[in-house]
């Protein structure tokens, strides 16, 4: 229990006259005040932030542990010290003092959060990210401030090391693409051009082979009759290559133009099915068409019949003896869908996308012999059917067989066509040259 007392002697009386008063209450009140407020210095002071309250004069009135130790001061000593003068770089105190000072008067715009570095006692900055709040908050009476700032000086600099890091990064990398991709341009260029200057000699050579094996130039003893044809299949073979390397390289390089033309593609395919019927007989599979009900679309004639010799050579290429191959055309609303599907070896998933590529073959299985081809055909089919702006897939289940789709929108996007549609093939393709970029030296004549 505790009693205050008050007691005043009176002389003339002689005796002495004591109020007393039961203040346990109040004491109890005192002491879970100031033990509340311990508490609340212990969690200011375990806080990872710097905590600092001011007065209106911009006076310290409370700052915690970690403000005293990223400040670089005696814990207690800048207790009533003008932090502006004391904490802050010379340079900035002139210009938040003003700030201060107006938003003490209620005047000035009040910002929760910004970043200003703060001096420690060694003379060192640190840059301090702040969260503000005014104390009492209404403008006419206001009090001071109370700020929690975090020490942001490493991250800052770690993250504009790491900046600095992912430019220079970034600039190589930039640098590499840059001559990767001069140098694809190059390859492409060089392609193009020799596979172009191969076939001017191959011409005359294949002309004259057949002539000879036919016995055109004069009678031949069997042997050498065999000689002149196989002469002339290589001959072919060879040019086949070279026309393939020139197309792979100009899709590649974004060259190829399309000659687009208004046409019903059924007959097409059943002509290019007939040219193909004689090898599948000799093999033994079958070629059956579906025709379609379909919409004209406009479309190359010649890249549109390569795509489906490419897509039905690798039909019979890949079907054994007894097997069959479906041929599908059908009309969708603004395109038309054409299917290839055989009931040979199929495809493992693994290779389904990579069936697209320049230059890839599946490895043929032991059992298999390897079938020839260089692995463009698709490829050039791929690029041929986007520039028409369709589509190509395939689906498969491995040892059951494959069907490849392929989509071919009535109307192809601008940008399709060569716009000059009298131009022939040939002519075509010289004009693709002269837009080759690059400068490799072109030798002419080779005859
Ligand atoms: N219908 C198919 N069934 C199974 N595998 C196929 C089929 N079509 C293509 N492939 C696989 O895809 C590969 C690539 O085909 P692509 O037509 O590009 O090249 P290729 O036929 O090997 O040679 P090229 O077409 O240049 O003469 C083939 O080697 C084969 O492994
Ligand atoms: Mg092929």
């Amino acid at each position: 229990m505790w009693f205050e007392w008050i007691s005043r002697p009176i002389v003339k009386e002689g005796v002495t006259y004591a109020i007393v008063h039961d203040i346990t209450e109040k004491k109890k009140a005192e002491e879970e005040l100031i033990l509340q407020k311990e508490k609340a210095e212990k969690y200011l002071d375990l806080a990872g932030n710097i905590i600092v309250a001011l007065n209106r004069k911009g006076e310290i009135t409370l700052l915690n542990k970690k403000g005293y130790e990223i400040l670089g001061y005696k814990e207690g000593t800048l207790i009533g010290k003008n932090w502006f003068d004391v904490c802050l770089p010379k340079k900035m105190v002139k210009q938040v003092k003003t700030v201060f000072a107006s938003l003490m008067t209620g005047k000035g715009k009040f910002v929760e959060d910004y970043e200003n570095p703060v001096l420690t006692s060694g003379g060192k900055e640190r840059l301090i990210s702040w969260h503000n709040t005014l104390l009492e908050g209404v403008p006419e009476k206001v009090r001071g401030v109370l700020s929690s700032g975090e020490d942001i000086t490493e991250i800052r600099k770690l993250n504009e090391e790491l900046e600095q890091r992912v430019k220079k990064r970034t600039a190589q990398l930039q640098k590499s693409y840059e001559e990767l991709k001069t140098l694809d341009e190059l390859k492409s260029n060089f392609l193009i051009i020799t596979s172009h200057e191969l076939k001017t000699p191959i011409t005359p050579l294949m002309i004259q082979a057949q002539m000879l094996a036919r016995g055109d130039l004069g009678p031949l003893t069997e042997k050498q009759k065999q000689g002149a044809q196989i002469i002339h299949k290589n001959m072919e073979r060879l040019t086949r290559l070279i026309n393939d390397i020139l197309d792979v390289s100009k899709i590649s390089s974004k060259v190829l133009k399309l000659q687009l033309k208004k046409k019903n593609i059924n007959d097409r395919i059943s002509e290019v099915i007939s040219e193909k019927k004689p090898q599948a007989d000799e093999k033994g599979v079958k070629i059956n068409f579906v025709r379609g009900d379909l919409p004209e679309i406009k479309v190359d004639d010649f890249r549109f019949q390569q795509v489906m010799v490419n897509l039905l050579d690798n039909a019979v290429k890949f079907t054994p003896a007894g097997g069959k191959i479906s041929v599908k055309a059908v009309g969708k609303e603004d395109h038309v869908l054409v299917s290839v599907a055989d009931t040979g070896r199929g495809i493992k998933k693994a290779n389904m996308e990579k069936l697209f590529n320049p230059f890839f073959q599946a490895k043929p299985s032991y059992i298999e012999k390897y079938r020839g081809g260089t692995g463009l055909g698709l490829a050039i089919v791929r690029g041929i059917v986007r520039q028409h702006g369709g589509k190509i897939w395939v689906k498969s289940i491995f040892g059951k067989g494959a069907t490849f789709y392929f989509t071919l929108p009535i109307n192809p996007p601008k940008g399709a066509e060569n716009l000059n549609n009298t131009d022939t093939t040939e002519t075509k393709e010289k004009k693709d040259k002269v837009q080759v970029k690059g400068k490799i030296p072109i030798k002419k004549g080779v005859k």
